[in-house]
């Protein structure tokens, strides 16, 4: 027997990422678990109109976007516990600019750096919709084909109801091929 529980956001868990952008000449980051793919080409960052990292999206068009692994997990979460608005947290990481103009966490061992192409607001959220233009990858997790091996990256992941962080597992099965 299944229970109707309500209108309940049940897309978890989520991985978790630390959004980097400029903003009036001073890099600042924000803890972000509502992303999403969308086409092959792009995501969308769903972030509260009023968080401070949003002013410079919506100033410079460009964002990073950092994969946190359980390596900096606690600095990462920081990020999500102080807002720019009250607080400078432009040396929280040492960090690299990408070719756009975005601040990239060096620490990081994924980081897509994405132009920021149209903007849906929703009931207080803006959500970004980012092209992804270049995507830097720690050499030590890159297969023969330079994709990305997460039998060795572990991105963490967030859950909801209890506000909790997990780890990706155990392979399952290759797709495709399960029957
Ligand atoms: C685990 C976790 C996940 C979060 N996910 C989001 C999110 O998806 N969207 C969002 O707008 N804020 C999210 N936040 C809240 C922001 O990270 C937080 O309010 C931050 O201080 C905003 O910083 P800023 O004002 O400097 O941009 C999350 C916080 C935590 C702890």
């Amino acid at each position: 027997m299944k229970k109707n529980t309500g209108a309940q956001l049940a897309l978890y868990p989520a991985p978790v990422i630390v959004v980097g952008a400029m903003v009036d000449g001073k890099p600042n980051w924000t803890l972000v678990a509502h992303a999403g793919v969308m086409a092959h080409s792009h995501l969308m960052l769903s972030m509260v109109k009023a968080h401070y990292t949003n002013k410079g999206i919506r100033e410079n068009k460009v964002v990073s976007v950092n994969v946190v692994d359980a390596s900096w997990l606690g600095d990462a979460d920081k990020m999500g516990c102080v807002s720019g608005n009250k607080t400078d947290k432009s040396e929280a990481f040492a960090y690299t600019l990408g070719e756009r103009g975005a601040p990239m966490i060096d620490e990081a061992k994924v980081t897509m750096e994405c132009e920021v192409e149209d903007i849906y607001e929703l009931q207080g959220f803006e959500n970004f919709i980012c092209r992804i233009t270049a995507t830097y990858v720690e050499e030590d997790i890159l297969t023969e084909k330079d994709k990305i091996d997460y039998r060795k990256f572990k991105p963490v992941l967030f859950q909801f109801p209890t506000y909790e962080y997990l780890e990706t597992g155990d392979i399952l099965g290759a797709c495709m091929k399960m029957n």
